[in-house]
């Protein structure tokens, strides 16, 4: 792993804070993202998608119902995917207020009237140049959306992210699709690039096909929490590819995936992880 890392001039360990600080703020918001820069932490993960009208934003779930109120704003509609609705309408929605109600100790009142972000709103928040902070973006249920690896890497580039000059990179990509990371390894072949694993137990046989895969479109791997056990982190860094475990929200479990050197890991609670590793 450490390889790769020196390649990238990424920090070791590579801390990311999945949907912002969403342990504590309604993911993928400002709040979140806010509450992200401030931990200590080097990325913030965020999934993208595409409106009607072309628009990047940021949004996890393609479907719109567990995250706002579509179905009050435009009771009309049949379908609430998110493809359906142009970034007007997406404006129109509530997107924090479902954090509150579910879970009240964790509630703030400026949680109850936030807005979807677009990729350029949040690179304006997150301000990767003065903040030292990066974006880990995913391509969300990429093929939904054409040529979204396109419309993406013009974007970046237009924002002046992509320039990395041996230093950290400002943007990772990470995508749980081969397909995407093949476009942009040709896109953009100097930016990291992670491939994310659901799996969670798998045969060491099949790890290591999850490797060969790996190897041929990106850089590192994600598998989903336990699979990190000392064998299959040694094996990705025998191959000089990263291992960053996600969702890691527990110091115990943080302990044992730094004694299997990990190299990085993806939590809700930013703040916990920059803790642990004296980054504050
Ligand atoms: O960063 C890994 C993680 O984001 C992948 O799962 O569903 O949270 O996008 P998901
Ligand atoms: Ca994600």
């Amino acid at each position: 792993g450490k390889k790769i890392i020196e390649k990238y001039n990424l920090d070791y360990p590579i801390l990311v804070a999945h949907r912002g600080s969403s342990f504590t703020a309604p993911e993928s918001t400002a709040p979140a993202i806010k509450q992200a820069i401030k931990s200590g932490i080097d990325y913030i993960e965020l999934d993208l998608q595409q409106t009607q009208d072309g628009e990047l934003v940021i949004f996890h779930d393609t479907n719109l119902l567990r995250l706002t109120d579509a179905k009050r704003v435009f009771p009309q509609r049949e379908n609430y995917d998110l493809q359906n609705f142009n970034l007007a309408e997406l404006k129109k929605l509530n997107y924090g207020s479902w954090f509150n109600v579910k879970n009240p100790g964790r509630a703030q009142a400026d949680y109850s009237n936030l807005e979807i972000l677009t990729l350029s709103e949040v690179l304006a928040l997150v301000n990767p140049s003065k903040t030292g902070v990066g974006l880990a973006l995913e391509l969300k249920s990429p093929y939904l959306y054409e040529e979204i690896e396109e419309t993406l890497v013009k974007e970046l580039a237009a924002a002046n992210v992509l320039e990395t000059k041996n230093k950290k990179p400002k943007i990772i990509f990470l995508s749980f699709s081969p397909a995407s990371l093949k476009k942009l390894a040709k896109l953009r072949p100097e930016s990291p690039r992670l491939l994310l694993t659901k799996r969670n137990f798998v045969s060491p046989k099949r790890w290591q096909r999850w490797l060969d895969l790996t190897e041929e479109i990106a850089d590192g791997i994600a598998p989903k929490g336990h699979v990190s056990f000392p064998w299959y982190i040694g094996a990705a860094h025998k191959r000089d590819l990263f291992v960053l475990p996600y969702v890691i929200n527990r110091s115990w479990q943080l302990k044992i995936m730094s004694w299997f050197s990990a190299d990085g890991y993806i939590t809700d609670r930013p703040k916990l992880l920059a803790n642990f590793y004296d980054r504050v």
